[in-house]
């Protein structure tokens, strides 16, 4: 794969299109020093990013927790991705938004700094977020050492850069033990999600998922939610301690980038991916959605 620094190309940055390996930023950026940099991924399917004003949505929000705002309006944030989008002439691949803070400072205060965006998008090749054969075979978890922070410990609710340092090295730590992805728990010991995606379970033929009390309130976990509405399975939103794993037939992870992905196995604990119909279901209805071939009525925060 060609170094994302090294491709070529167009992406948006502060408000115009810029070749690709010109889209740089000076070493001193507060965004890098004191990680004051937000963002989102977005999915895009048969050249349309999906649930994309839902993405920007979030994108503000995630900002404005970290006391900065964007210095563009929803409309022209929409506009670039699809122009990006429609410029590579990208069918199915991922758009990478990014906001941070500029370098007038170098100090943790930065009341009064420039704000800077970039908006840039490409194919997926197949096998990047799982192996290609990941819907069958599932992917294995193995517990995190470290923890989801509570809210009072983290800005949780916002797609910050700097939330994402224990996922890097928790997946790491995954991958070298030689698993797929790492569970992490909270603070309080009860499940919280995977490095990149919310989790589910499923357990006599009921959903099952925890709060996302001390994570980004998901978009994939909405769809998720009101596809099981749809389908008229049993959801149960609440606590879950780490030996549910053991008492659930089935779980699942979902996230924009993953999509929905079966996992065979948690820690020492195996599931029978066969036969599990709920799952099943559900990964046939996300498909259908993101292919525009069912509406759904979403319940999340960035409903627009
Ligand atoms: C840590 C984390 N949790 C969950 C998710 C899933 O969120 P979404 O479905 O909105 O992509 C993501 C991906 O954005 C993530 O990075």
């Amino acid at each position: 794969m060609i170094p994302f620094d090294q491709r070529s190309g167009r992406l948006w940055y502060d408000g115009k299109l810029v070749d690709w390996p010109e889209a740089t930023l000076h070493v001193l950026t507060h965004g890098l020093h004191y990680a004051s940099s937000v963002f989102e991924g977005v999915r895009i399917y048969g050249g349309e990013p999906f649930m994309l004003r839902e993405h920007i949505a979030r994108l503000r929000a995630s900002a404005r927790i970290l006391d900065f705002d964007l210095e563009h309006a929803d409309e022209t944030l929409r506009l670039a991705t699809l122009e990006v989008v429609a410029e590579a002439g990208i069918t199915d691949g991922y758009v990478r938004m990014n906001a941070w803070r500029g370098s007038e400072v170098i100090q943790t205060a930065a009341l009064k700094t420039s704000v800077h965006t970039s908006v840039a998008a490409w194919e997926i090749p197949a096998g990047y977020y799982a192996a290609e054969d990941a819907l069958e075979t599932g992917i294995a978890l193995v517990t995190a050492d470290y923890r989801r922070p509570s809210p009072q410990y983290a800005p949780v609710k916002s797609k910050a850069a700097g939330n994402y340092m224990i996922g890097t090295i928790s997946k790491n730590q995954a991958l070298r033990a030689g698993f797929d992805d790492a569970l992490l728990l909270d603070d309080r010991g009860l499940i919280a999600e995977s490095t990149g995606a919310h989790v589910f379970f499923t357990k006599d033929g009921t959903l099952h998922t925890p709060t996302t009390r001390c994570t980004i309130d998901g978009i994939t976990r909405a769809c998720v939610l009101g596809l099981a509405e749809q389908l008229g399975i049993p959801a149960e939103v609440g606590d879950l301690a780490p030996e549910f794993t053991a008492e659930a037939d089935g779980a699942f992870v979902c996230g924009t980038a993953c999509e929905l992905l079966p996992v065979s196995r948690i820690d020492d604990h195996r599931y029978d991916l066969r036969g599990n119909l709920v799952i099943k279901q559900l990964i046939d209805g996300y498909r259908e959605l993101v292919a525009g071939a069912r509406k759904l009525e979403l319940h999340h925060p960035w409903k627009q």
